[in-house]
């Protein structure tokens, strides 16, 4: 089959399209033939081990995993001897950040892991990202334990992270005030944000209004100029460690005074949440924005774009 490999660690270039072994399913695993996939922040923090406590995960020295991709969208095209939730034929999607393998055109999966059946009338393109970002935003909005009334605050509403915790906040109930660029703005609104900020003409940590919670899904902006924003046990999180890994020492010390605090949430996902995301779509309350599409082999176009760090929403992966 068709693969995209990274045996070392750097830029976009690294990556090659080869020929490689066709997975095969183990007595618990589905074999999918790939349609659809993305390109995201994962992957390219993956590929790049550009902070180095990642590599404690991707590998020390050289890449663990030689195929990325993480977010996948296909048909089920062999089962192990021992799988009794899906059958061969079935279109399925979901996340895998344990293993990736999406980058090809073939992977497998356990069948206990992060993969359901796709939506209903959804095509492969729309399915592939629906996890990533949904599932991070799910992770740090459960963190803050949103509550429906509470005033939260989105910086950097239109990323994969932002532009699903935009949707995902009204869903539990939040107001959602969201800070965006401002061709994005009519966007965001699209997405449920009851009030827009455009950052490049209001600076968003003047704003009068207090919120119970500041997600940061761009990783731009630091606790210490969030927290005037913050109510008395107010909650801040950001998707980056921020300067020096700040984020992660304020985490561990904030909680403990008992007043406006740092949370640093580690993400997980579950075939529970991934079915959550299914009927969230499937109920019109979440819809994944896709920005750009590329094929396998225009991969590297691909991460490079990625890595401006301006797409809006998700970058998707064709596979033929
Ligand atoms: N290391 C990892 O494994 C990993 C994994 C996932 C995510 N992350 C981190 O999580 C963050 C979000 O990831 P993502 O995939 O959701 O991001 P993304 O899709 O790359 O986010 C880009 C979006 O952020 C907006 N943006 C850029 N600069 C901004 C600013 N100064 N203020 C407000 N918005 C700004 C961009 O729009 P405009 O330029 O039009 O404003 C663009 O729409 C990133 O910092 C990423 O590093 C890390």
């Amino acid at each position: 089959m068709r693969a995209i490999i990274n045996t070392v660690y750097g830029p976009p270039e690294v990556v090659k399209l080869l020929e490689v072994e066709k997975p095969v399913p183990k007595y618990n695993e589905v074999l999918i033939k790939i349609h659809a996939s993305t390109v995201n922040r994962t992957d390219c923090g993956f590929r790049s081990a550009e902070y180095f406590i990642s590599r404690f995960f991707s590998g020390l020295f050289r890449p663990k995993f030689k195929t990325l991709g993480n977010e996948f969208a296909g048909e089920i095209e062999a089962i192990g001897k021992e799988v009794t939730s899906f059958n061969i034929g079935d279109k399925v999607f979901g996340y895998n950040d344990t293993k990736f393998g999406a980058h090809a055109e073939y992977m497998t999966m356990a069948e206990n892991e992060a993969i359901t059946t796709m939506p209903g009338n959804l095509s492969y393109e729309e399915a592939a990202p629906i996890t990533e970002g949904g599932h991070y935003a799910l992770c740090d909005i459960r963190a803050a334990k949103i509550k429906s009334g509470q005033n939260i605050l989105i910086y950097g509403a239109t990323g994969a992270i932002g532009s699903a915790a935009v949707q995902l906040a009204k869903y539990f109930g939040a107001k959602v005030t969201a800070v965006c660029n401002t061709k994005n703005v009519e966007l965001v609104k699209s997405l449920g944000a009851d009030l827009v900020i455009d950052y490049t003409s209001q600076n968003f940590t003047k704003t009068d209004q207090r919120f119970e919670f500041v997600f940061d899904a761009v990783g731009k902006s630091s606790f210490g100029q969030c927290k005037p924003l913050l109510n008395e046990k107010g909650i801040y999180i950001s998707t980056d460690l921020g300067k020096n890994s700040e984020n992660i020492f304020l985490a561990l010390t904030t909680p403990i005074f008992g007043g406006k605090k740092v949370l640093f949430p580690i993400p997980s996902i579950s075939k529970e949440d991934v079915i959550l995301l299914k009927e969230l779509v499937e109920t019109g309350k979440f819809k994944p924005v896709i920005d750009r599409r590329y094929t396998l082999e225009q991969i590297v176009e691909a991460y490079r774009y990625v890595e401006t760090g301006q797409k809006t929403g998700n970058v998707v992966i064709t596979l033929a």
